[in-house]
This record gives structure tokens, C-alpha cells and sequence, in this order.
């Protein structure tokens, strides 16, 4: 297949295009290698990328109509995972995130309607349940309760996905992902802040006070259940995926000090607003639907991103 992915110099973009290409598809990478975080971990990502067979990269904006339009031409599948992923960014700087998050989905899917593309996967997020302290979170919970801007731009996603399915056809394919970690991650999440502090004899900001739970999710796992969306392409679905296990803070914080072979300086916190205090996924129907097997634990995971982390950094 020929496959549009934005967001491809993005963490779950670039592992998701890497598995595309090597299993024998084209892929599209489109990304504006914004600066939310260091763009060089952008650069050195698709650097990978392209020296694989079947790789092409765009640079440009998914808010932008005419690379939108370039991007898709012939494809037999979107993959949306452009966004700006920060749910406390998203506090400070709401109007970046209506405009690439909202205003950017519309240009793709309106795109998408007038090229009759196949197929259109796209990135929604765990943070959607906001308020809903409904455990572990099902698909058909009601999600009209965001705590975050951010977690308000996915819903509004969801909804323009299924009005442009309902009234054009085009088949929908939302991924609601959990806590999402690994290999070449995001500088702004847990296991990337904690692992540089603790390497670099800095003390770790714990908020909640330690006591928040969450459902963390292996990049690979992530990667497996999108790219099975991505074949079975339904008319139109949304999707739990993640780990199905939760975690307390206190013990992810333990194993990533196991795995520096370093204890950390702790500044316990209060909760940041935005923040829930608990988050766990229901994968049954994307096992189900998708045969999604989550497979990795913390235990194995969280080793692996520290060694990548050392070796990428030099330390
Ligand atoms: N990582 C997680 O835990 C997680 C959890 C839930 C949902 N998500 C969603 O998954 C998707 C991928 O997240 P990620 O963790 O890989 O984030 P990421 O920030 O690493 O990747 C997003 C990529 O999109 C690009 N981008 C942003 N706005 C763009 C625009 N207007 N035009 C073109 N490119 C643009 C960025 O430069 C970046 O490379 C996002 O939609 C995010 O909201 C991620």
C-alpha cells in the first residue's frame, strides 16, 4: 500500500512508518518538525527513515491545504498522528492547539473526502475520558467531560470523523491511545524527563504526590494495533489501545531507577490541573477487532528506552 503518515519525524510516527517500510509499503512521511521539542530528535528519527526503500518525505504543515493535497495524491491510506501532543502545553498555549489540532484534521479529512482516499486512521487520545472515573474505560463510555484543551481537540476529532463518514462515506478509523512510551520518545513525557534527571544527578518532580495510576503503553504494541487498523480498515470505529494494565507512579519511578542503576531525588508534588488521577484501558474490542495482543510490562520496556536513551545521548 501507499500510505500518507503525518506526524512521520513524531515518536509513534517514525515507529509506525519504520514497521510500514519494512514490511514492503510506501510511505509518505508529512511533518513541520515544529519545535514543541528539540526538532534535532525530529531530524535524527527520519534521518533513519530515509535511508529505507520506499521513503519519502515532506516538510510541511497539515494546516496548509495545497501540501495536504500534494501529500494524499494517490494514497490507500491516511494515517493522521500530527498534533501537538502536550495535554499541559495545551494549558498556555490553547490556540496552537485549535490550529493544528482542529483546524489541521479538517484540512485532512476535508482532503480526504475530495480525493475518495480509502482509508483514514487517525490519533485520538486516552485523555478524551477526561472526568469520566469510569475504570477501566470503555469505548462507548460518554467522553463529554475534558478536564484539558487538548483532550477537548481529540473529542472534537472524533466528532468530525464521524460526520464526514455519515455524510460522505469515508471510512474512520479512530486510535485512542494510553500513556504511550519507548525507544527514540517524546523529551516532555515521564519516562524522558525522569530518565535525564536521574542520569544527570537531578531531582525528579513527582506530581500527584506519587499517587496517580496510569496505563502505559509499549511503542511496539502501539505500533501493532495501529497498523492493524490501518489493514482492516473499518467503515467506522474507535479504539482502546493500550497496556490494559495500570501502574502506580511510584513503581514506574522505581524500575526506571533499577534500570539507571540510580536512586532519585524526589520533589513530591501536587497534582498538575489537567492531570487525572487514574487512567486504565479496556482493549477488549480492539483485541477483538483488531487481534490486539499488548505484550510488553514495564519491567521490559522501561530497560530498553533507558538503553536507547544512553546511547543516543552519549552518557
Ligand atoms: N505519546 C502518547 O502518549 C500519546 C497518547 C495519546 C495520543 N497521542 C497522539 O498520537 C499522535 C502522535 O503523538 P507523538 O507522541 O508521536 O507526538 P510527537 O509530538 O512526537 O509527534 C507529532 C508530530 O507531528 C508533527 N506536527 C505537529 N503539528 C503539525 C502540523 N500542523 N503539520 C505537520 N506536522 C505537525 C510534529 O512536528 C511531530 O513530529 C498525536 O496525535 C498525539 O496527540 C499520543
Amino acid at each position: 500500500m501507499k500510505i500518507l503518515i503525518t506526524g512521520a519525524a513524531g515518536f509513534i510516527g517514525f515507529h509506525t512508518a519504520n514497521v510500514l517500510l519494512d514490511r514492503g509499503d510506501e510511505v509518505i512521511g508529512l511533518d513541520n518538525f515544529n519545535p514543541y521539542y528539540d526538532p534535532k530528535l525530529k531530524e535524527a528519527r527520519v534521518a533513519q527513515l530515509e535511508d529505507k526503500k520506499g521513503f519519502t518525505l515532506i516538510r510541511g504543515d497539515i494546516t496548509d491545504r495545497e501540501t495536504v493535497a500534494k501529500a494524499m495524491n494517490g494514497v490507500d491510506r491516511v494515517c493522521n498522528l500530527a498534533a501537538l501532543a502536550g495535554v499541559r502545553y495545551s494549558m498556555e498555549h490553547p490556540e496552537e492547539y485549535i490550529l493544528n489540532n482542529i483546524q489541521g484534521f479538517f484540512e485532512i479529512l476535508d482532503e480526504a473526502k475530495k480525493q475518495e482516499i480509502p482509508g483514514l486512521i487517525y490519533a485520538s487520545s486516552s485523555s478524551v475520558y477526561g472526568g469520566n472515573d469510569k475504570s477501566p474505560a470503555q469505548e462507548t463510555d460518554r467522553v463529554d467531560d475534558q478536564l484539558a484543551l487538548y483532550g477537548m481537540t481529540k473529542k472534537d476529532n472524533e466528532l468530525m470523523a464521524h460526520t464526514y463518514n455519515k455524510l460522505f462515506g469515508i471510512p474512520v478509523t479512530g486510535l485512542r491511545f494510553f500513556t504511550v512510551y519507548g525507544t527514540w520518545g517524546r523529551p516532555d513525557m515521564a519516562l524522558f524527563l525522569f530518565t535525564d534527571a536521574i542520569l544527570n544527578d537531578r531531582p525528579i518532580n513527582v506530581f500527584g504526590e506519587g499517587k496517580m495510576q496510569r496505563d502505559f503503553t509499549y511503542v511496539d504494541d502501539i505500533v501493532a494495533g495501529t497498523v492493524a487498523a490501518i489493514d482492516k480498515n473499518y467503515d467506522e470505529e474507535i479504539f482502546n489501545l493500550g497496556s490494559g494494565r495500570q501502574e502506580e507512579l511510584m513503581d514506574f519511578i522505581a524500575t526506571i531507577e533499577k534500570a539507571c542503576g540510580k536512586e532519585a531525588e524526589k520533589n513530591m508534588m501536587p497534582m498538575q490541573p489537567g492531570d487525572v488521577r487514574a487512567s486504565l484501558s479496556d482493549v477488549s474490542k480492539a483485541k477483538e477487532m483488531l487481534g490486539y495482543e499488548p505484550k510488553t510490562m514495564i519491567s521490559e520496556g522501561i530497560p530498553k528506552f533507558v538503553e536507547w536513551y544512553k546511547g543516543y545521548y552519549k552518557c
